[in-house]
């Protein structure tokens, strides 16, 4: 069986840790049969040469060819450019992938780095506030803008399966659902009990009866997560809420450059690092390329190489152990690519 894997670095410092990502993967040698890169253009840069960021070959080409994908990052600018719109917002609705699971793990060679955290946050990917549904009037009293928050009972319910199941998987079988309903009632509402209401669907029963439950707003769900973050296993959300609360987690941990994500759907997976295009050391040859690293890992497991994953994760485990081949973001001197060449030498 061949394996055809879709790579979008996009911009900044995507295209310096991706290389590391398939590195990673060839490493692995034959026990991945004919492993196929595709490259595949998107982002920021590629907008302002064609007006487009996201072409539609890129798209047909993912679906139609590829068995999994792997992208780098985007440099979204904050300000409003014409007819721009994030090639990765974009790529996760279009491609279906509903749910970004991103694991947070404490790592030893950071004294700062808090012990004792190990939590995936599971966003949920296609609509919350990114639904972009953004407009501006002006009023009496000025300028006026509204956004759209959409909120739907099928993506609360797959999402929430989702948690659930992997909830179910790792050892302590804790849930916290994220949300702000005593604010929205409305909206966070409707994902609260949505997702609390997982174990009572018709064919469950009695599945996650091990699964323990629990919720938080999200604003004491931040606070908690620097306080105590060991309370917290899986944790569910909606898109904005997991994209803010998986950066903070990132910092108890030490670097973004350590987290990896999967965007994931029922036929596609998309590995991606948590961090974005990082234009102050993009460029320089000292992105942490970590996350895209195991972003790769995670994506193969989705895939079912599952040993070749477990053989990525170790290599990466041990340099991090040794702490002796690390770039500035964990306090080291290497360069992106020394760390490269230390994680597939183990692999
Ligand atoms: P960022 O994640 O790019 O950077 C935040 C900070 O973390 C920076 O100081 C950066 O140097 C550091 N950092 C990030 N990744 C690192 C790595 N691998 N190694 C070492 N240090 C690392 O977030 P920021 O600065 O808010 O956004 C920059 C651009 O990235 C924006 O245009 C934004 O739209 C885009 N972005 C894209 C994302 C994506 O492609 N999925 C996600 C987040 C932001
Ligand atoms: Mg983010």
């Amino acid at each position: 069986r061949s394996l055809k894997i879709g790579m979008l670095p996009a911009d900044g410092i995507g295209r310096e840790v991706l290389p590391g990502a398939k590195a990673a993967i060839l490493a692995l040698g034959s026990s991945i049969p004919k492993m196929e890169f595709i490259d595949l253009l998107a982002g920021f840069e590629y907008f302002t040469k064609t007006g487009t960021a996201l072409p539609d070959e890129t798209v047909q080409i993912l679906k139609s060819e590829c068995d999994c994908a792997l992208f780098g990052a985007v440099s979204s600018p904050s300000r409003k450019v014409t007819g721009y719109s994030s090639p990765i917002v974009a790529l996760r609705k279009k491609m279906d992938l509903y749910a970004n699971i991103r694991p947070v793990k404490s790592v030893s060679i950071n004294p700062e780095g808090r012990p004792g955290v190990d939590l995936v946050v599971i966003r949920e990917n296609t609509e919350c506030l990114y639904v972009k549904q953004e407009t501006q009037t002006v009023g009496e009293h000025g300028k006026e803008a509204r956004a759209t928050r959409l909120i739907t009972e099928r993506a609360s319910r797959r999402i929430g399966e989702l948690a659930f199941k992997m909830a179910l998987e790792r050892p302590r079988k804790h849930l916290t659902v994220i949300h702000k309903s005593n604010v929205l009632s409305i909206t966070d509402g409707l994902f609260r009990e949505t997702v609390r209401a997982v174990p009572t669907l018709p064919g469950v029963d009695g599945k996650y009866d091990d699964v323990t439950v629990a919720e938080q707003l999200v604003d004491s769900a931040v606070y908690r997560l620097f306080r105590e973050p060991e309370i917290y296993d899986v944790m569910v959300a909606p898109n904005l809420y997991g994209d803010i609360l998986s950066d903070a987690a990132a910092a108890l941990v030490g670097s973004l450059g350590l987290v990896p994500s999967v965007n994931a759907g029922d036929s596609f997976v998309m590995g991606e690092p948590v961090h974005g295009s990082a234009p102050d050391i993009a460029g320089q040859n000292i992105a942490n390329p970590l996350a895209a690293i195991r972003s790769a890992a995670m994506m193969l497991r989705h895939i079912g190489y599952g040993d070749g994953a477990d053989r990525i994760e170790r290599a990466v485990d041990s340099v991090l152990r040794e702490g002796k081949v690390l770039t500035p973001d964990l306090g080291g001197k290497s360069k992106t690519s020394e760390v490269v060449d230390e994680v597939t030498k183990r692999i």
